[in-house]
């Protein structure tokens, strides 16, 4: 019998001083980056990044954390590109850590954040066969392409429900 997992994950807002922690999830995860034609950043780009984040007040970025361990990143912007959208720029899980789950669990988390929001959009870059299946595996649709290296899928997401109308007991 195969071993049960469970998937205990939890989603930490990131600062600033988290930019060494998240170096370190990219260069465990260089499988990504040369799907991208890059080397993974050096620990200055993503401070750098990191910093830029206090001055769009739309874009929420949180590490991964499973069992006190740093497995993934989730990078999305909120009422982008309309009010009531949100668009989900990056979500990645730790190389050694992919197809467990993990990545199914973090959207989970991403669409109870998202309460209000009609649709989520998902951009993907460069040719990455596997995002495109697992976000259509997801529920996702395919959109548009963006020229030959981007790729738009959209998730409706559910109305919340109408509020009970209070005080009209007669
Ligand atoms: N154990 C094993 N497999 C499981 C479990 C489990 N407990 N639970 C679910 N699965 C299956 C899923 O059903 C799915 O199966 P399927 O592919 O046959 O449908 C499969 O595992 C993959 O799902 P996850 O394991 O949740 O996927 P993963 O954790 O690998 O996350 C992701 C997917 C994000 C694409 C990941 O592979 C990754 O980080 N890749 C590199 C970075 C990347 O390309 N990210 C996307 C960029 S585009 C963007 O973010 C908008």
């Amino acid at each position: 019998m195969g071993a049960m997992r469970t998937l205990n994950l939890s989603l930490r807002p990131v600062g600033l001083e988290d930019a060494p922690l998240l170096h370190q999830l990219f260069l465990r995860s260089p499988g990504y980056f040369a799907l991208m034609g890059m080397e993974p950043p050096a620990l200055e780009d993503v401070a750098r990044d990191l910093a830029t984040l206090e001055g769009d007040g739309r874009r929420r970025v949180f590490l991964l954390v499973s069992e006190g361990e740093v497995v993934g990143y989730l990078d999305y912007k909120l009422h982008y590109p309309e009010p009531e959208d949100a668009t989900l720029s990056l979500l990645l899980i730790r190389e050694d850590r992919q197809g467990q789950g993990l990545g199914q669990r973090a959207l989970t988390h991403l669409l109870e954040n998202l309460v209000g929001a009609e649709r989520l959009y998902a951009v993907v870059y460069g040719q990455n066969p596997r995002a495109k299946a697992f976000f259509q595996a997801q529920g996702f649709q395919h959109v548009k392409d963006g020229g030959p290296a981007l790729s738009w899928y959209v998730l409706p997401l559910k109305k919340a429900p109408p509020q009970p109308t209070l005080g009209r007991e007669p």
